[in-house]
């Protein structure tokens, strides 16, 4: 029978579709890796299996035991979807940032949410990574710590590079990314390089993080609110290796929306936020590169139902982005 043993076997392995529509305007190939095509919804059901795995394998994971993380919503749901398959708990903590979808999303999936306030910074003890940590500490639990878990990039380095670098026969000369983690650039990113050495890495970077500017170098700037979730951060976490990254494309709220939603009007894609914000980088980066025709890949992390009381939802939208900003 052509069946698959668990959902698990179903992880990874997404299709990468050519943006024909979204990117006619365009003189280089733009294509879309869909994350979102996940069984969870996202690129993180990738972490979430392997890191578990690994945990299991290392024992620092124990049967019936408790799994702990930080998270934007996506790895937690795809932690759960781990946990429900071997018979874990599992503890969420997002900051308040976080969509009610998704926290909704979460607690149906049996998972245990704890918000935190949002907008505090790396140092403070409210933040949601120290928390995170401190309930891990508290309860004997494992944290997965998906920002500095090196099976994170691991699993980015052994299955998403690989299978952009099949799919595209070797053609592929760009990868748009965003960092949340790091993971997915620094794996794929780096297993990519690994192949072809003249391969560029383009960070795309929600305004308001501070990445882009400690990717350039400059430090002192500060971090501001933004409505993207999952990408952008006011640190550097211990997953991203800055040193990949060719260069950096801005992305306002307003642009990564628009995106998101043009690329359910010219694509049939319902994705999210970063995906918006990923997909605007991408086009903005064919637009002001000339030369031969590239093929540049624009990897597509969520989809768009974990936002349909927030980018999708027109009253939400019109406090927080009204037409005049
Ligand atoms: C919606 C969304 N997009 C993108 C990312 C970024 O991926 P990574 O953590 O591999 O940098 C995340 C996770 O943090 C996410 O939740």
């Amino acid at each position: 029978m052509d069946v698959a043993n668990s959902i698990e076997e179903l992880v990874g392995n997404t299709p990468i579709v050519k943006l024909s529509r979204f990117g006619a305007a365009l003189s280089h190939n733009l294509f879309g890796k869909c994350e979102f095509l996940n069984p969870g919804g996202s690129v993180k059901d990738r972490i979430a299996f392997h890191m578990v795995s690994k945990a299991e394998r290392s024992g620092s994971l124990r049967p019936g035991g408790t799994i702990v993380e930080a998270t934007a919503g996506n790895t937690g749901i795809g932690l759960a979807l781990v946990a429900a398959l071997r018979g874990y708990k599992l503890i969420t903590v997002v900051s308040q940032k976080v969509s009610q979808d998704k926290v909704k999303f979460l607690q149906a999936l049996k998972a245990e949410v704890v918000v935190c306030p949002s907008g505090k910074s790396i140092e403070d003890p409210e933040h949601f990574m120290n928390r995170a940590r401190a309930i891990a500490e508290s309860q004997g639990a494992w944290l997965a710590d998906q920002f500095n878990n090196a099976d994170n990039i691991e699993v980015h380095y052994k299955t998403t590079g690989p299978e952009i670098w099949r799919q595209t026969e070797g053609a592929v000369d760009v990868l748009v990314v965003g960092v949340g983690t790091g993971g997915t650039l620094t794996g794929a990113g780096r297993y990519l390089k690994e192949r072809k050495r003249e391969l560029k890495i383009v960070l795309a970077d929600p305004v308001g993080s501070l990445l882009a500017d400690l990717v350039q170098g400059k430090a002192g700037g500060r971090s501001s609110s933004y409505i993207v979730e999952g990408i952008g951060q006011d640190f550097v976490p211990g997953n991203f290796d800055l040193s990949l990254v060719d260069d950096v494309i801005q992305v306002s709220d307003k642009d990564a929306i628009a995106c998101a939603r043009d690329l359910f009007a010219a694509e049939g894609m319902f994705v999210g936020s970063s995906s918006g914000c990923i997909a605007h980088a991408a086009r903005a980066y064919c637009g002001k590169t000339s030369g031969a025709a590239k093929n540049v890949v624009a990897i597509l992390p969520d989809g768009g139902r974990g936002y349909l009381s927030t980018i999708y939802d027109a009253t939400w939208m019109a406090e927080k982005l009204p037409p005049s900003q």
